[in-house]
């Protein structure tokens, strides 16, 4: 893959280990321009985001989270607004909001991986703790963090063994049994 978008995509991987660093507050605005325009169902827009850098609150979150590895020095948290979907009588289990996290995580992650930074995602904590510590609305639910750093200098490797699958162990053509 030599096509730089596509280069993007095959090179960026979680990383759970990152510095002190900080992230350049111009860093984190370029990486909320690109989740702006990451596709969403009926171009709701349902996605809110908050970022925190305040080491405190950092220090909390990690604390009711304990799919967080990372100490990453800022975190993009991913809501949903219910206020969108109440004004589209939509139900909090729509489908769709669960893809608009995930076109939202991806964006976010690739858009970091561009600009030179380290990223990961992590949906294990406590949503009542998060929502209590940030004190968020009553209608934001916290869905998903991207945790955003500089990567540490280290040999550990990711959370599983990388499988070396190819897409064709994952894809079918036209419809069963394979033509
Ligand atoms: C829906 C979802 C939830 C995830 N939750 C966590 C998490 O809580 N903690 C974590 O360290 N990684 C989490 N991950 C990252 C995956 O473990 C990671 O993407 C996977 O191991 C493949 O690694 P790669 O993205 O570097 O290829 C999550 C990924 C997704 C898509």
């Amino acid at each position: 893959m030599s096509e730089p978008i596509l280069e993007n995509i095959r090179t960026r991987r979680v990383v759970r280990e990152m510095t002190d660093e900080p992230v350049a507050r111009e860093q984190i605005e370029t990486i909320l321009e690109a989740a702006r325009w990451a596709p969403s169902g009926g171009n709701l827009r349902p996605n809110r985001y908050i970022v925190i850098q305040n080491p405190e609150t950092r220090r909390l979150i990690r604390l009711v989270s304990p799919g967080m590895f990372q100490k990453a020095p800022a975190l993009i948290l991913i809501c949903t607004n219910g206020d969108v979907l109440a004004e589209h009588s939509l139900p909090p289990t729509d489908r769709a909001l669960l893809i608009d996290i995930g076109t939202a995580a991806q964006t976010i992650m690739l858009a970091a991986h561009a600009l030179g930074l380290a990223s990961g995602p992590v949906t294990s904590y406590s949503k009542e703790a998060v929502k209590v510590i940030l004190n968020l609305p009553e209608s934001y639910s916290p869905e998903m963090f991207i945790c955003i750093g500089h990567k540490a200098n280290t040999t550990k490797r990711g959370m599983t063994a990388w499988k070396k699958t190819s897409w064709r162990d994952l894809t079918h053509w036209e419809r069963f049994p394979d033509a």
